[in-house]
């Protein structure tokens, strides 16, 4: 039977070596970052009406910025619009539990602090939340990563990491 092996050319052969090991080196860097830094999709799962915002408790413009919680944490509501993430500054404290939740009032948009595991998207209709600690006291921005429009790239807030009491 050997007539019906099927041949494989030594050059071919060499390439799908070579493709498996890079899959493979990539499985093992997302895997690092994923362990040592922390780094992982959001998997917060939660539909809102991005054309009603406004009606709704949680992002009604009063009710937006910092919360602390009874447990000593924060929670910090949002709202991403074009062009520019509302309130404009959030101030929390360092090596404190921070939970963002943010929604979209009309289109994509992309929300990244760097120099942390803050970011996400920010899909209209549903509701975005990362949790995270600041691990550095400063100004940091927080900016859009995401195409949005001719103001994409003035789309920006700022968030402010004090020093604990
Ligand atoms: Cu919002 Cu780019």
């Amino acid at each position: 039977m050997s007539g019906n092996s099927i041949h494989i050319d030594p050059l071919e052969k060499k390439w799908i070596w070579a493709v498996s090991a890079i899959v493979v080196l990539t499985w093992i860097v997302q895997l690092y970052y994923a362990v040592a830094d922390s780094i992982h999709p959001p998997s917060n799962v939660e539909v809102i009406d991005s054309a009603k915002l406004h009606m709704t408790e949680e992002f009604a413009e009063e009710n937006l910025g910092v919360k602390q919680e009874a447990d000593g944490s924060y929670t910090v509501t949002m709202v991403a619009a074009r062009y520019g993430f509302y309130p404009p500054l959030i101030e929390v404290p360092v090596d404190t539990t921070v939970k963002l939740r943010i929604a979209s009032f009309d289109v994509l948009h992309g929300l990244h602090v760097p120099g942390s595991n803050m970011a996400t998207m920010v899909v209209p209709g549903y509701v975005s939340e990362v949790t995270t600690a600041f691990t550095k006291t400063g100004d940091f921005p927080m900016i859009c990563n995401e195409f949005c429009g001719l103001g994409h790239d003035y789309m920006y807030s700022k968030v402010r990491v004090l020093a604990k009491q």
